[in-house]
């Protein structure tokens, strides 16, 4: 008997989780003025954390971190930086600590996609998404980890999963987000002995993102839906609670991880 098609439900993590298991805490958000990591930060303030926002758009990072604070009731403040820029990113970090006295949480978000064939990269598209994803993720690691020692914190890496196998015009980012769960892995080992975790979040396809609209192609809207196991394409809300609890004490032995938030996409094309 064939069997339904039941499309996975949406979960809610207001409901999910206690509103205040991060009162106190602080997270620090590259990329966090749009898109999935606006929407991880904004979970995470709905939890009772303040967070620092870093992109390079100072307009929208204003009026993101606006939004957030009343949308939370928390502080949310935005710091310009470049992630390619290591002084640009210090400085970031030296304004949230004057603000908030401290770093619990770093979500290494920023990133860059377009779709070109490998065959099409130039040597500065390729060099542009390996600095703003891999490089980025580096100088984010290497501004932020005094702070992380010293709160026992925890970091969270926005990859995919689409680099285990050899997606077509995705050569840059394949590249870029496998470098990155190497780099989450080390930070696991060598930092875990200062109580510092570091996990990787791999969404799937998740509706009404820049990056997916810089992935499809004209009129494949929710083509990918009939493929997806669970019979849904993500929504933020989705990453967003991955977030919530790889964060929260719920993971604290989790480390060195990479979580698939894909409805079960990447079994099936791995397995076939
Ligand atoms: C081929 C391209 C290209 C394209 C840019 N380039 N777009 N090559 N095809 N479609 C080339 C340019 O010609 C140039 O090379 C080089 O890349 C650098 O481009 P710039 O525009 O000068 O760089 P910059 O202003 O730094 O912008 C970086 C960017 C841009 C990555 C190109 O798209 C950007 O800022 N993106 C940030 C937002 C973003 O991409 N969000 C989506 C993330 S989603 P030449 O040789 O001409 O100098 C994500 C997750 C994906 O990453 C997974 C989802 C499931």
């Amino acid at each position: 008997m064939a069997p339904p098609v039941v499309r996975a439900r949406f979960a809610d993590s207001e409901s999910v989780f206690k509103p205040d298991i991060f009162k106190g805490k602080v997270l620090f958000c590259t990329g966090g003025g749009s898109g999935i990591c606006k929407g991880m930060t904004y979970a995470m303030m709905k939890h009772g954390a303040n967070a620092a926002i870093a992109g390079r758009k100072l307009d929208r990072l204003t009026q993101a971190a606006e939004e957030l604070s009343k949308g939370t009731g928390n502080t949310c403040i935005p710091t310009q930086a470049d992630v390619r820029k290591p002084d640009q990113l210090k400085d970031a970090v030296r304004k949230t600590i004057e603000k908030f006295g401290r770093i619990d949480f770093v979500i290494c978000g920023a990133a860059g996609n377009f779709l070109a064939p490998l065959s099409g990269l130039s040597e500065n598209a390729f060099r542009t998404v390996m600095e703003i994803d891999t490089l980025g993720t580096f100088n984010t690691f290497k501004a932020t980890i005094p702070y992380l020692r010293e709160s026992h914190g925890s970091y969270i890496h926005v990859g995919v999963a689409f680099h285990r196998r050899g997606l077509p015009y995705q050569a840059h980012v394949s590249a870029a987000k496998a470098a990155i769960d190497s780099l989450s892995r080390v930070i696991a080992v060598e930092e875990g002995p200062w109580g510092v975790r570091s996990n990787v979040i791999a969404p799937g396809p998740i509706s009404n993102t820049e990056g997916m609209s810089r992935l499809r192609v004209s009129g494949d809207e929710g083509a990918f839906e009939s493929f997806i196991p669970l019979g849904r394409e993500g929504v933020i809300q989705d990453i967003a609670n991955a977030t919530v609890f790889l964060f929260s004490d719920a993971a604290s032995l989790i480390t060195g991880e990479a979580l698939v938030v894909d409805g079960g996409l990447q079994q099936l094309s791995t397995s076939s």
